[in-house]
């Protein structure tokens, strides 16, 4: 088939190669049945106009930011160039996304054995999580195509962040859930903006399952990564930390992995930014799963990324709680051509984690957490050296999941584990006071404290 080259790109499966103008409901190849890939056919047919614009892409990025413009105000439409184009400009469905800080978090470096130590809080979106710089894309895209409502299964950021981009583009949104797996923080966002929200009796992978068969029978467009619409706009995260590091290319990016969209994402962006010459290396981007989710980590060891092995997820980390992850082709094929390393860390090494970032000012939810404590392993392991420059993808927003964090402090969370592990995790908890309400008793808690911070 043709590739639309109005729009300036094609669907590809990464399977059988095959080219396609249209996805169908399910976003998977009708010949082969594997995953979908964006692709910009214009950028290999014009190779002149490529190099022209190679050298004049960062210009035109960072002009933008001195615009107020709908597009340009929006950290994933101001990388227009290398992001599908919609017949309707006009049409985009934005809450000013991306455009998300990268702070240093001086603590953690220490801890983890590196000088310096960089984490892009993609927690700072509209909604709290990295979701929103897919959804924009994704959702734009479903109205454009005429859809008036949109679903997606959930572990609950894709959910909140649909739900979001949903009622700000007047779309209908269903969601469905794992019952009494999901945050808090973000099972209240999809109820505020309004999704039709299912809760069912099963796990993501299940919630992923009945949805995939729904979209067969019902005219609902499916917002899940496997939506190759949603990496698109994902993999402008990696644009943007580069620009804001000046284009010095870092040694290593360490991600998270679930369902795998994400990491795809991120290298995908990397690889096209080489493809067209803005950079010349890419940075090792490694991949950290919880050790009770590790499917990815299980297939690369025992089957050298030839088969998916499924594992029956279970892990505190609730985002990432995923034993049959959708893009894990996709996440092999970054691994390789990056040179990255996929580890895995226990639940006790994703809680003080989360608690140092905290301590740096910075904060995450869990499942963002596992990139430190990765970090802490690939030190090590040396495969990453003290002077690299290290950039962590913190994926959501401390906020997100309050629970977890009370639970910790309050000696509450991991009640199943060993003695001397949950000793360890003592000096990082801090637990609210109860403090008699006159000035004499907060005094005698404030000297308390000064006593301990100058032993420490
Ligand atoms: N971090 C957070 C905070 C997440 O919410 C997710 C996934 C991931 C990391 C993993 O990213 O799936 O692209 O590998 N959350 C999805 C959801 C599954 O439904 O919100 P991934």
């Amino acid at each position: 088939m043709q590739a639309d080259m109005k729009s300036g790109h094609a669907l590809r499966c990464i399977a059988c190669g095959t080219e396609f103008e249209r996805a169908g409901a399910e976003f998977r190849c009708p010949r082969c049945g594997d995953l979908l890939e964006v692709v910009y056919p214009a950028w290999a047919a014009s190779e002149a106009q490529t190099l022209v614009w190679a050298s004049r892409l960062k210009q035109t990025w960072w002009e933008r930011k001195l615009s107020r413009h709908g597009e340009d105000a929006s950290g994933v439409w101001r990388f227009r160039e290398l992001l599908p184009h919609l017949p309707d400009r006009g049409g985009i469905i934005t809450l000013r996304e991306g455009n998300t800080p990268v702070f240093e978090l001086p603590r953690c470096a220490r801890s983890a054995g590196v000088d310096l130590l960089l984490a892009k809080h993609q927690g700072m979106n509209p909604t709290g999580s990295f979701k929103d710089t897919g959804m924009t894309v994704a959702i734009s895209r479903a109205r454009q195509e005429g859809f008036s409502w949109v679903a997606c299964a959930s572990t609950g950021n894709t959910s909140a962040s649909m739900a979001a981009y949903a009622a700000h583009g007047g779309l209908r949104s269903l969601v469905l859930i794992p019952q009494g797996k999901i945050a808090w923080g973000k099972l209240s966002q999809a109820l505020d903006y309004g999704a039709l929200t299912c809760q069912l009796r099963t796990d993501f992978d299940g919630c992923l399952r009945i949805l995939t068969e729904l979209v067969r029978r019902h005219p609902i467009y499916l917002l899940n990564s496997i939506n190759p619409y949603r990496l698109e706009g994902q993999k402008t995260a990696a644009l943007e930390l580069l620009e804001q590091l000046d284009w010095q290319l870092p040694d290593h990016v360490i991600v998270p992995g679930g369902n795998l969209g994400n990491c795809s994402a991120l290298g995908k962006g990397l690889e096209e930014l080489r493809a067209l010459g803005v950079i010349e290396f890419l940075p090792k981007l490694s991949v950290i799963q919880a050790e009770g989710a590790n499917a990815l980590v299980r297939t690369l060891r025992e089957t050298g990324g030839q088969r998916l092995v499924l594992v029956q997820a279970e892990t505190a980390a609730t985002a990432i709680r995923i034993g049959n992850p959708v893009s894990w082709k996709k996440a092999v094929r970054v691994l390789q051509s990056t040179g990255g390393r996929c580890e895995q860390v226990s639940e006790s090494e994703i809680a003080i984690a989360k608690a140092e970032i905290g301590s740096d000012g910075v904060g995450c939810e869990p499942a963002s957490a596992v990139t430190l404590a990765g970090l802490k392993k690939l030190v090590r392991q040396g495969f990453v050296h003290h002077h690299e420059r290290v950039v962590l993808i913190l994926t959501g927003h401390l906020l997100k999941d309050t629970e977890y964090t009370l639970k910790f402090h309050r000696r509450e969370l991991l009640p199943e584990i060993a003695e001397d592990e949950r000793r360890r995790l003592d000096p990082y908890r801090r637990a609210p006071l109860e403090v008699e309400p006159n000035v004499e008793s907060v005094l005698r808690v404030l000297e308390e404290a000064e006593k301990t911070h100058a032993a420490e």
